[in-house]
């Protein structure tokens, strides 16, 4: 079936439930219902369509004519990830350990998931792990492993170094990055879908504009895939414009991007070390979520980027202070910074009298202030 009626604009809350013929169903080993149980008991609740929530106060400010918000913060484990991290959980092998590099939000949305499903997981950490997550995955049963970064290291994150070599020794890779485990992406997808359905209940114009805050690229390239099959579906008429926000003070996006202009996507994808280089030091920003050495899943966001005429936008430290703090002050949502990292786009966007008056747009506040 094709056209808008394959597409559940209503239906069950769960996006693994309501959103199952949209996904590669076929290798699910375990029940949708069974692990969303299994979570609530682990984190005190399950996954749920999240809250799409219009704030006036901050169109204005931006000078557009509405602002949507899609509210991830309520998750289990407080940000998006666990969307990624559910999806593969249904699929993993059983008994298989698991493995995952991250410093934050991910570790803690697959520690949840690995213990509800009953998978040891281990976690590849930076020394500067914040001590209250370091104790929450204690908490989990994680098996935390810190991974120091030496002079003399080639350049990259050691942590996602040592996650490789463990998943090239067998583990199952339980993480956000998609070249590494594809199927990340899958559940990702969720997140556009529910976007696109709840715009089509509310009776909402089509967005012109999406926002989406870029570490390892993951989200974004679920975004950009979710709405391509939105698209074929009929469910949207046609893309908004995708922009890709990363901190001005690192942007390796950015980068590639600025260095793959006058490309073909193929010649991108031939030589992909030529455009995405990773970093040799370590990067701060008060939005620590999306400081990853590489975008991992950069291709994906630079195409959806470029299909859809639209471009990154670095955001500096003072914009994503202030879309923190307006963005918390405006809808009462407890976003952090990296959380609100695509309003603060949308108001670099703004600055430089790039969005219309008439426009409609749409960020995702992903993460919960710790
Ligand atoms: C709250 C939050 N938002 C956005 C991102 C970026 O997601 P991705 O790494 O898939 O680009 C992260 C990544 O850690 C995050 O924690």
């Amino acid at each position: 079936m094709t056209g808008p009626s394959a597409f559940p604009f209503n239906g069950d809350a769960h996006p693994f439930v309501r959103f199952r013929e949209l996904m590669d169903h076929a290798q699910w080993r375990i029940d949708v219902r069974g692990l969303d149980a299994a979570v609530a008991i682990v984190d005190g609740k399950g996954l749920r369509e999240t809250p799409l929530v219009e704030s006036p106060e901050l169109a204005t400010e931006l000078g557009v004519a509405r602002l949507w918000i899609k509210d991830e913060t309520g998750n289990p484990g407080g940000s998006h990830k666990i969307r990624h991290l559910f999806g593969l959980a249904l699929r993993a092998p059983a008994e298989a350990p698991f493995a995952i590099a991250s410093c934050g939000n991910a570790a803690l949305a697959a520690a949840i998931v690995a213990k509800a499903s009953g998978h040891g997981l281990e976690v590849f950490v930076p020394p500067q792990m914040p001590a209250q997550v370091r104790k929450r995955l204690r908490g989990l049963g994680a098996d935390i492993v810190e991974c120091v970064r030496s002079e003399g290291d080639p350049p990259g994150d050691p942590c996602y170094r040592r996650f490789r070599e463990r998943v090239r020794e067998g583990v199952y890779p339980f993480c956000c990055q998609g070249s590494v485990n594809p199927w990340t992406i899958d559940g990702g997808r969720t997140l556009a879908w529910e976007l696109v359905a709840q715009l089509h209940v509310a009776g909402a114009a089509p967005i012109t504009r999406i926002l989406v805050q870029v570490g390892g690229g993951a989200l974004m390239s679920a975004t950009v895939n979710g709405l391509r099959l939105a698209q074929e579906l009929g469910a949207i008429d046609r893309w908004p414009r995708l922009h890709a926000v990363q901190a001005a003070q690192h942007q390796p996006l950015i980068e590639a991007w600025q260095r793959g202009e006058g490309h073909f996507m193929d010649q991108l994808a031939d030589a992909p070390g030529d455009f995405m280089r990773p970093t040799a030091v370590v990067p701060q920003s008060v939005a620590s979520g999306i400081l990853d050495d590489e975008t991992y899943d950069w291709l994906p966001v630079v195409r959806g980027m470029r299909e859809s005429d639209g471009f990154p936008v670095a955001a500096t430290e003072e914009t994503l202070t202030h879309a923190r703090d307006r963005g918390r002050a405006a809808t009462g949502i407890d976003v952090s910074a990296t959380g609100a990292a695509g309003l603060a786009g949308a108001m670099e966007l703004a600055a430089r009298g790039e969005l219309g008056r008439d426009e409609h747009v749409a960020v995702l506040f992903t993460g919960v202030e710790r």
